[in-house]
């Protein structure tokens, strides 16, 4: 069993998306081993997404990210990290595989609607950005 990381945008909560991705999710065999609505400070969101500070879109990706509520969530399940990649499809949604949560909800290549860890390492460290062990209460293996 394997643990990823995912983040309901605040471009999909507030169009009231959150049930139908986590329905997604779910019905992808992704197991939601804890889930929780969150508003990100400023701070919060440079610190997560520090790893792109050099990049010319960082501004606006923290704008975008503290800008309202998002649903920050544990997801479990053989290869969680890669079978949420795969149901997301591409960060920019006019590549996203038919069928993929990007594909049917993403308005732009910022506004992507969900982020997910894109390896295992990572998926440690942005559960534990989030999340203390105690709060990972329904997980299956
Ligand atoms: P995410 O998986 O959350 O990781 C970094 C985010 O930066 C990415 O999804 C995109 O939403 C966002 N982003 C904004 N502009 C760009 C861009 N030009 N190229 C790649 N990512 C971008």
């Amino acid at each position: 069993m394997e643990m990823t990381f995912s983040i309901i945008k605040p471009d999909g909560v507030r169009r009231n998306l959150v049930g139908s991705i986590l329905g997604m999710m779910e019905s992808a065999g992704l197991r939601i081993v804890t889930t929780k609505m969150i508003h990100m400070s400023r701070r919060e969101a440079e610190q997560f997404y520090a790893v792109h500070k050099e990049r010319p879109f960082f501004g606006e990706l923290v704008e975008f990210m503290c800008s309202g509520p998002v649903v920050v969530s544990a997801l479990e399940a053989p290869n969680a990290v890669v079978k949420y990649r795969e149901l997301m499809g591409a960060t920019d949604p006019k590549k996203a595989d038919k069928g993929t949560i990007r594909a049917v909800h993403a308005l732009s290549i910022g506004e992507n609607t969900v982020h997910g860890s894109d390896s295992k390492e990572n998926a440690a460290i942005e559960l534990g950005f989030f999340f203390s062990g105690t709060e990972l209460v329904n997980r299956a293996g």
